[in-house]
């Protein structure tokens, strides 16, 4: 598959620069040129990066971001603003970037209660999602969270459909899944893939994807609002190039393997591996002085992210070592408070 950006700034004439960046250096980090584009009114590689990338992701329209899933999710809100929408329900567990875009566009938050099992929040059943769209405009789902578990994604759609009321999803942990079912882009109007986190791309690469020409247009004003007007080049080259990246199935099956065999938080995203340690900092620094680094500790587990790069001898370390340290028993009470819950002084 061609790599737009990449072969653009691989076939590159040295030239003088009188033109940002400040480094004046040669390289990928060039601004929007005659012969690069311009990502706010892409005629050239970049137009055919993004189509490329509609296309992988069975979107109407994608956007390249370089500002992170958080200018995707204030595109998509003021997307939802802009088609006259007054009211999101959103699940009470939000990424903060959620609640600042509905603060800040003016948006009434209709917030969903999430309960807690294992110590981490769960997803808003079928119920809770019927209430959500009953009583506001649009719905934002998180899928799949931090600790890989998903909505119920079908039914989520289902109820859209019914009300005749879109479905957002902020899809920040989810771009490694276009390959799966439970990928967000089968069942949103508009969605976000956060493509640095979970696919071989720069940190910030992101993007932000619609369904149907309407939403497309209406998305489109939104990242024009949010997007940053100078794109950094290696970044957008990476999104191209992590959402071209082929599946790796054998990571996939290792990962799930590796859950059953060491006494992992059964979940349903491979990408995401939650050990219960009995204490978790005693063993977050000493897998550290192995030179292994988790996502994060949330004080009832070491959270360890994957990736299509993952390789297997790295994990089957992690397993060695893990194997070394007391796993504990979590409770079942409330969540220990890596994702905190949103409150008005964020
Ligand atoms: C669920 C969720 N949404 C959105 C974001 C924002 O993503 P980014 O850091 O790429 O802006 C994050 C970041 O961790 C997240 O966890």
């Amino acid at each position: 598959m061609t790599l737009h950006i990449a072969s653009m700034l691989k076939g590159q004439r040295r030239h003088i620069s009188f033109h940002t960046p400040g480094h004046k250096r040669a390289g990928a980090d060039i601004t929007e040129l005659s012969y690069s584009d311009c990502l706010v009114h892409p005629v050239g590689v970049l137009r055919e990066a993004e189509a490329d990338i509609a296309k992988q992701l069975g979107a109407a329209a994608s956007f390249i971001l370089t500002d992170g899933s958080t200018s995707g999710v204030f595109s998509m809100i003021h997307a939802l603003k802009a088609a006259g929408g007054t009211c999101i329900a959103v699940p009470v567990f939000s990424h903060p970037s959620v609640w600042h875009a509905c603060k800040i566009m003016g948006l009434r938050v209709r917030p969903i209660q999430q309960t807690a099992a294992h110590g981490i929040p769960l997803q808003p059943n079928e119920q809770a999602l019927h209430a959500a769209f009953e009583e506001a405009d649009a719905v934002l789902l998180t899928s799949p969270d931090y600790y890989g578990n998903f909505p119920p994604l079908a039914a989520a759609r289902e109820l859209a459909d019914k009300f005749r009321k879109p479905l957002l999803i902020d899809g920040a942990h989810g771009a490694h899944l276009h390959f799966s079912e439970n990928y967000a882009g089968r069942y949103a109007d508009l969605w976000v893939d956060g493509v640095h986190k979970s696919l071989p791309a720069l940190t910030q690469g992101a993007v932000v994807s619609a369904k149907g020409e309407a939403w497309a247009k209406l998305l489109h004003a939104g990242v024009l609002s949010f997007r940053t007007t100078s794109p950094s080049y290696p970044i957008m080259a990476s999104v191209e190039y992590a959402v071209k990246y082929p599946r790796n199935l054998a990571i996939e099956e290792a990962s799930e393997a590796f859950k059953r065999g060491h006494g992992c938080l059964i979940n349903a995203d491979w990408s995401k591996i939650l050990i219960p340690f009995a204490d978790t900092s005693v063993a977050e620094r000493y897998l550290e002085a192995h030179g292994v680094y988790p996502e994060f500790n949330d004080g009832n587990y070491l959270m360890f992210y994957l990736s299509p790069c993952t390789r297997k001898r790295h994990l089957k370390k992690l397993g060695r070592l893990a194997d070394r340290l007391e796993k504990g028993q979590v409770p079942s009470d409330a969540p220990a408070g890596a994702i905190p819950m949103y409150t008005e002084e964020q």
